[in-house]
């Protein structure tokens, strides 16, 4: 089962979207509870980062048997270090960012923490390709 999910840079009341719409499809496949809420924390973050940090980009999810893919694409700026942007506490989130209540510096460590796989590609001035997985 495929799921596809454009995401707009900027539209903070959007995001979330993703991560709810797969929540229900996985409660509905009765997966484990805890598998459940490990993935939807790292869709939420992976979402809240497309629109605090990109220029937009989009969500792929794949439940297969065994467990759940996500492809999360953005069309840029691209993250410069990896390494700094994976540490728990970096942020260069806008001040507008920060008065909603974002830029902790905690999305990528949380998804780092909650899913069994996660790789980061980036490429400056392209974008950033987040890929993670769970397996129920
Ligand atoms: N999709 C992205 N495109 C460009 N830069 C990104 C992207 N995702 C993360 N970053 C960079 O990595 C940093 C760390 O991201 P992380 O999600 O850990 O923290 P944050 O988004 O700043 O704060 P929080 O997630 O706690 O609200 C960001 O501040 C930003 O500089
Ligand atoms: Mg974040």
């Amino acid at each position: 089962m495929k799921l596809e999910f454009d995401i707009a840079s900027g539209d903070f009341s959007k995001a979330g979207r993703a991560s709810s719409r797969i929540k229900k499809m996985l409660k509905q496949l009765q997966v484990d509870p805890k598998v459940i809420k490990r993935i939807v924390v790292a869709i939420y973050e992976a979402e809240v980062n497309v629109v605090a940090h990109s220029v937009g980009g989009k969500m792929l999810a794949e439940i297969d048997g065994t467990g759940i893919t996500v492809i999360v694409q953005d069309n840029g700026p691209g993250i410069e270090d990896i390494e700094k942007a994976m540490q728990e506490g970096y942020s260069t989130a806008s001040k507008a960012v920060r008065n909603m209540g974002f830029g902790a510096g905690m999305g990528l460590p949380n998804i780092n923490r909650n899913t069994d796989e996660f790789t980061i590609e980036s490429e400056l001035g392209v974008g950033t390709v987040l890929t993670f997985r769970n397996n129920f």
